[in-house]
């Protein structure tokens, strides 16, 4: 099971039916959410939310209603026009704008529910899509995790978000790429709490009590040489404050660990803009790959001295021992020093 997902540089094959993006959301909702936002203390006339956001009255009313069915709370109605009772924490553009200004994530794309954000950006990337475009659902149907594995993404309560990269990097440097966005997934969740403190586990698992709350599936399609474009797709248990029976063990989410609900607009703000600081410096700075190497290592409870089971090649035991120089992770085995180059690793 490859860390890095190749994607064959012919046409993509059609989806499966589950996998097919469901329309994208009409982003007046956000920018009706926006209006009602910045005049939060008045009620505010259907016609002076239609003048701003270009629309009728009649079409103002149709879309709050709209947001009502989608569980967001406004209070009014065209008669005495329209009043938040409280601001939604959904991740629509709009809402999202004041916290990614200035980083390269400025196309945001939201959806209610979709097969998969990867499949969508990774589609998107194929036909085109700038570098930063950002897919972010509240549900997906067909999530999709490393290897075969599935990502359970319950409705509104994580973050399911995938953004389209188009680095100018040989397509060795993608796995450092994928260990920068672990990298960033911490320092997001440090820069809202500083009490939290997550553990990576190599490649890209981020854990709270040795129980996974985030994953990362990397998806790349390149040359020999070069990368055309690579898609980061991360998952976040943000509010879940249960998982099903077959999860429960090995998966955890920032509510059940913190004892707190968490504003997810403003984890994924946070994490918008570390991701943008690691990829940035990642292409302009030319210590930028040995930095993300260290801090890896220095993050990481798994990097060095931990007894892991590894699951490549039928299996093998070992002792970490830091990460190579191109992001591999070194195990020392009864039989020698073994690399890492794919397989999931667990705590023995
Ligand atoms: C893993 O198995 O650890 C990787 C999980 C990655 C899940 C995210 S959720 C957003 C994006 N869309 C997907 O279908 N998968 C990734």
């Amino acid at each position: 099971m490859p860390i890095i997902k190749l994607a064959k540089p012919t046409r993509l094959r059609p989806l499966p039916a589950a996998a097919v993006p469901v329309q994208k959301t009409d982003v007046r909702l956000g920018q009706i959410i926006r209006v009602l936002t910045d005049h939060a203390m008045v009620a505010v006339s259907g016609t002076k939310i239609g003048d701003e956001i270009g629309t009728s009255r009649s079409e103002v009313w149709r879309l709050i209603q709209q947001l009502r069915t989608l569980g967001v709370a406004i209070d009014g109605h065209p008669a005495t026009g329209y009043q938040l009772r409280t601001v939604p924490d959904l991740l629509l553009a709009d809402v999202l704008a004041p916290a990614v200004k200035g980083t390269l994530f400025q196309q945001i794309q939201h959806y209610y529910k979709i097969g998969s954000t990867n499949i969508a950006a990774m589609e998107a990337a194929a036909g085109g899509a700038p570098q930063g475009s950002v897919f972010v659902a509240e549900e997906q149907t067909a999530g999709r995790g490393r290897g075969a594995n599935r990502w359970h993404s319950a409705r509104s309560a994580g973050i399911y978000c995938s953004v389209v990269l188009r680095p100018n990097l040989p397509p060795s440097d993608a796995l450092i790429l994928s260990l920068a966005a672990g990298l960033a997934v911490q320092a997001a969740v440090r820069a809202i709490d500083s009490r939290v403190h997550p553990d990576l586990k190599w490649p890209n698992d981020v854990l709270l009590d040795d129980k996974k709350f985030c994953g990362i599936l990397t998806e790349m399609n390149a040359e020999a040489t070069r990368v055309r474009h690579v898609v980061v797709g991360i998952g976040i248990n943000v509010n879940q404050q249960k998982f099903p029976e077959d999860l429960r063990e090995v998966a955890t989410s920032l509510r059940i660990e913190s004892g707190k609900e968490w504003s997810r607009v403003e984890l994924l703000g946070a994490l918008l803009k570390s991701l943008d600081r690691e990829y940035r410096d990642l292409l302009e700075k030319p210590n930028a790959r040995e930095s993300i190497l260290r801090r890896f290592a220095e993050h990481s409870s798994y990097a060095r001295g931990k007894n892991v089971h590894v699951e490549e090649n039928g299996g093998f035991e070992g002792v970490t021992e830091g990460l190579d120089a191109r992001g591999f992770l070194r195990v020392r085995t009864a039989h020698g020093l073994r690399t890492v180059l794919s397989g999931t690793v667990r705590a023995k």
